[in-house]
């Protein structure tokens, strides 16, 4: 018996090192005020419960009175409210996830009832029949995010950006019509500016076809984009040139648009690094923050974020992870190619004190062929100027986020008064 109980202890704190080291995000353990204090608590517990387990091998009797929770004991209480309220805490947690991902939210098909709304056409299902319920292959969806900038002046307060990443044309025909509905809400956002952060195609036979379906995206005010592995692993000098015969513009290689609006400047940059043969960015060069401007990097992969971070980026664009493109219930994405392991899967993540890093799911799949509880996204982002606290002086995230998608266009004009200087 005693031998159980210690075995117990030391089998929890093995599930407690393995969500602390592979499935952090499912923990809440995210960017924000409350990382650092779960992240320690989390850790406390998995050192204590070996510790427990060794004390009952070795009969310590307050431990033995404590295992046998025997009314009016003290020590009991003390050791185990703490501790069962914690685990009930993440218990709870997965249940939501778990729940929310396996309860069917697909009526008709493989698509959610909010792709279906958007008239986002279906794709054949790709996965085998055993798991075709947690297919999510062409169920789009736009997430929408209102984001503070660090150093955008008033006068960019709601511009917004749609972002269009990893389409991969080419490498499953059949989803021709998805890749139609795709473009279809896109122009429905009427975004102020288009951006597309790499792995256009994965073929040398779809550039040409590829770089025309992407052409049908565009902003109010530019289409911006960079290029990804895929591209280069290509012809990269081939899709440049393909992309100079279109509204494109390619920032891959350093290069700068400078939106003006009342005297103030918001700069747009891009890097194709790690490989355009470039192992880093010139950051510095890169990254010149005149004047306090913002600064909006594109980059394929979000490893180079918190470089770009340290050297004054306020919000880095990516996409590469595809969300995983493969999770699993309760553990979530289990492969992410990235020198950071599961840190920037997909979503919105702080890199820094006045830095935000948005990873978009993308819209396609590369090598594999299919997604699993990982749904293809447009990130719709509204850019504010941030919230400075008084008392502090600390810029605040205030970030919030919406997953919708639906048929309304905004109604508002196009933005006045904006100017390219460059
Ligand atoms: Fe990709």
């Amino acid at each position: 018996m005693r031998e159980l109980q210690a075995l117990l202890f030391f089998l929890a704190a093995l599930v407690h090192l393995f969500f602390f080291v592979y499935n952090r995000h499912l923990l809440c353990i995210k960017e924000g005020r409350w990382k650092r204090p779960i992240h320690h608590l989390w850790l406390l517990v998995s050192v204590v419960l070996p510790f427990l387990g060794a004390l009952v091998l070795w009969e310590v009797p307050a431990v033995h009175q404590a295992i046998g929770w025997r009314p009016g004991s003290l020590g009991a209480i003390a050791l185990f409210v703490p501790v069962a309220g914690l685990q009930a805490f993440f218990v709870a947690r997965a249940i939501m996830w778990l729940g929310a991902r396996i309860v069917p939210d697909k009526p008709e098909g493989l698509l959610s009832r909010q792709a279906q709304k958007a008239g986002v056409p279906p794709v054949a299902p790709r996965l085998p029949l055993p798991f075709r319920a947690w297919e999510t292959t062409g169920d789009l969806v736009v997430t929408r995010v209102e984001l503070a900038v660090g150093g955008l002046a008033p006068a960019f307060d709601g511009l917004t950006i749609a972002q269009v990443s990893d389409v991969h044309y080419g490498q499953h025909l059949e989803m021709e019509n998805y890749l139609e509905g795709v473009a279809q809400c896109v122009a429905r956002l009427q975004p102020d500016i288009v951006v597309m952060t790499g792995d256009f195609v994965d073929r040398r036979r779809d550039i040409r076809r590829g770089v025309e379906y992407h052409s049908k995206f565009a902003g109010r005010l530019a289409t911006l984009a960079v290029l990804g592995n895929h591209d280069y692993w290509t012809d990269p000098d081939r899709i440049r040139r393909e992309l100079a015969k279109t509204h494109i513009v390619w920032l891959g290689g350093g290069e700068r648009r400078v939106l003006k609006r009342a005297g103030r400047r918001l700069v747009f940059t891009g890097t194709d690094a790690p490989w355009n043969n470039q192992r880093s960015a010139d950051w510095r060069r890169l990254i010149r923050r005149e004047t306090g401007d913002a600064v909006v990097l594109l980059s394929h992969t979000p490893d180079n974020a918190p470089e770009a971070a340290r050297h004054g980026a306020s919000l880095i664009l990516s996409g590469h992870n595809h969300g995983g493109q493969y999770c699993l219930p309760l553990l979530g994405p289990f492969v992410v190619p990235s020198r950071h392991g599961l840190r920037f899967p997909g979503g919105v993540y702080r890199v820094g004190p006045e830095s935000t890093l948005v990873v978009s799911r993308g819209i396609g799949i590369s090598e594999g062929g299919a997604r699993m509880l990982c749904r293809p996204e447009i990130c719709h982002l509204t850019l504010r100027p941030p919230a400075v606290d008084a008392m502090t002086g600390e810029v605040a995230p205030a970030v919030r986020r919406r997953i919708l998608l639906d048929r309304r266009s905004p109604e508002e004009e196009a933005p006045k008064g904006s100017a390219w200087v460059n």
